[in-house]
């Protein structure tokens, strides 16, 4: 399981980067447009933070292929690092798939609400496949499955393509995808820091330190090592 940021809130990407085993950060132009200032200087910042290695995923915004590329030519120069275009599944964003396949850009295929959108994409050439699990569920359509089967049909036809499954509202979302062998999920900060709650774990943590200072007081562990020597 590789584990992305969908956010553009820096903040957050720098406290969730030292935490936890994060391989990159996902944007769109509604996440961009949320931060409300310069786009670029958000992108930078982003890059910034998280480096030249870690993966980044930023979505192209116009509807033709000639128009894509030179927006994701144009990202790949200012924006530069390990970078990702995302493009919509529209039939032009295909076209610009194949096209930027060839020129050896890594593409991620986004705003996929069936698996054989995801095959078209993955065919064309897409890295990485993004399922909307939770407005796949919104419509009384079941995320869970369009992401089941679109790892199936990866497998059937030998496709390098990943599942980089996007849009949840919960960690049993996440749960499912995970289950099915989604290889990678995006979430906003906060779902990141859910899929660790429970609290009987807080619970068991508090009950160890509340026994250790029954009898050691206020003496660390590290302390104690220290002493012996
Ligand atoms: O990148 C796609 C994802 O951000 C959509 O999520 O929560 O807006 O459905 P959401």
């Amino acid at each position: 399981m590789k584990y992305f940021l969908d956010t553009a809130d820096i903040k957050a990407i720098a406290r969730l980067y030292e935490l936890y085993p994060i391989s990159g950060v996902t944007t769109n132009p509604t996440i961009i447009s949320n931060e409300n200032r310069d786009y670029l200087e958000i992108l930078r910042d982003i890059r910034n933070v998280i480096g030249d290695e870690s993966m980044l995923h930023v979505q192209t915004l116009s509807t033709n292929a000639e128009t894509m590329i030179k927006e994701a030519e144009f990202l790949k120069e200012v924006i530069g690092g390990n970078l990702y275009i995302k493009i919509p599944v529209i039939p032009e964003g295909i076209k610009a798939i194949k096209i930027l396949k060839s020129k050896g850009m890594k593409i991620t295929a986004t705003a996929i609400f069936t698996p054989q959108q995801a095959l078209m994409a993955a065919v064309a050439g897409a890295h990485y496949v993004a399922p909307y699990v939770n407005r796949i569920d919104n419509i009384s359509c079941d995320g869970f499955n369009v992401v089941k089967e679109i790892v199936l049909l990866l497998n059937n036809y030998n496709l390098d393509t990943k599942v980089l499954a996007a849009s949840f509202k919960n960690v049993q979302q996440i749960h499912n995808v995970a289950l099915v062998g989604g290889h990678s999920i995006t979430a906003n900060p906060d779902l990141i820091d859910d899929l660790l709650k429970h609290p009987l774990t807080d619970w068991s943590v508090d009950k160890f330190i509340h026994d250790w200072e029954k009898i050691y007081g206020d003496k660390k562990m590290i302390m104690y090592n220290l002493h012996k020597k």
